[in-house]
């Protein structure tokens, strides 16, 4: 039943995220607020929630006014002791009410989709600022690869953003593409869902108005592990967004320290899938780990990036995250504790 919970949650796009897990989780996310779509943090969120409080609006008065008539109808229409078994008088055929019944419901539905195609239009039709930020989103079974082309800067799972004031908007335009199946991105306080779909490249952008860690995930089943292909947007003033952008374009520090760590990892099956820069590791398959200290989880947001968690993941995986397409490493007890060790100096 455990494991189902959140394959079952994540179906229906509902963030597990807010249930916590096993690996630390629960008490980090409790600080976040939750990825409510009721309080949007960007303009494209803002103006769906506008959308759907219409929407809602719309089909609520819809919903009193059908009820009322049922329940009126019951009421005054029941059986009585007296009817003796007759049926009430049978009516057929009512031009007017024909006539209301069919228009009225159109002219909602018209209504309902003028709307809409105005909200999707105001959001596709944002113009790209020559200063916005690109970054090129690649969905991953089951993980996410964020490229910043401009920046010369790669990393996955924790998207880093830089504020957007209203009064001097400072966007980010997302291209987001598949390395395999179709996938989604959805952050509910930043931006609507936007598929990420093999041999297509589609776009949107955020405009994030308050800093903080916003979570989203995959919201479209990808296979065993889509529950657990979460995100996290990191929203920064511009200046701690360009000394982020400034660390993350460092390769990594050699530390002799951990010599022995190092060459594990450049030895082993790690290098075939991963890149560390200024290594011979340059596998493209996995996350960039050059500077895999640097983001809060492992995993796609599977497990809190702690040494303990590292050990256990790169030991097997699947003990985190069952099905991951990483193998399990399978080193001796002292192998995995260099190569940890090693691991967590990639700051
Ligand atoms: Cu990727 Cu669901």
């Amino acid at each position: 039943m455990k494991r189902w919970l959140p394959i079952l949650l994540g179906l229906v796009g509902t963030p597990v995220i807010a249930f916590g897990n096993d690996w630390g989780m629960g008490a980090s996310n409790a600080k976040i607020p939750s990825p409510a779509v009721f309080s949007p943090a960007a303009t494209p969120a803002h103006e769906i929630r506008t959308l759907a409080y219409f929407v809602i609006t719309v089909c609520a008065v819809i919903f009193v006014i059908v009820a009322s008539l049922i329940i009126y109808s019951i009421i005054r229409f029941r059986e009585r002791p007296d009817d003796k078994g007759r049926e009430p008088a049978q009516i057929y055929g009512s031009n007017p009410i024909e006539f209301a019944w069919t228009t009225v419901p159109v002219l909602i539905v018209f209504v309902l989709i003028l709307t809409t195609a105005r909200t999707i239009y105001s959001v596709q039709a944002a113009p790209r600022p020559p200063d916005s930020i690109s970054v090129h989103v690649i969905g991953h079974q089951w993980w996410w690869e964020f490229r910043y082309p401009e920046l010369g800067v790669v990393t996955a799972n924790e998207l880093h953003v830089p504020l957007s004031d209203p009064a001097h908007p400072l966007p980010t335009f997302l291209d987001l593409e598949s390395a395999d199946v179709a996938h989604s991105f959805w952050v509910p306080r930043l931006a609507g869902k936007t598929d990420v779909i093999p041999n297509r490249r589609n776009t949107m952008w955020i405009d994030p108005h308050q800093p903080g860690t916003y979570l989203g995930q995959c919201a479209e089943y990808c296979g065993t592990e889509h529950a657990l292909m979460l995100l996290r947007v990191i929203v920064e003033p511009r200046p701690d967004f360009d000394r982020w952008i400034a660390a993350q374009k460092q390769a990594s520090i050699a530390d002799a320290s951990v010599d022995h760590g190092r060459q594990i990892f450049e030895t082993t099956a790690c290098v075939n899938c991963h890149v560390v820069r200024g290594t011979a590791a340059e596998g493209r398959f996995g996350p960039d780990l050059t500077h895999l200290m640097a983001r809060e989880t492992i995993g796609a947001g599977a497990a809190m990036n702690t040494p303990d968690n590292l050990k256990v993941w790169v030991h097997n995986p699947s003990t985190i995250k069952p099905g991951a397409l990483m193998p399990a490493m399978n080193l001796s007890e002292k192998d995995l504790n260099d190569l940890v060790a090693y691991l967590v100096t990639l700051r």
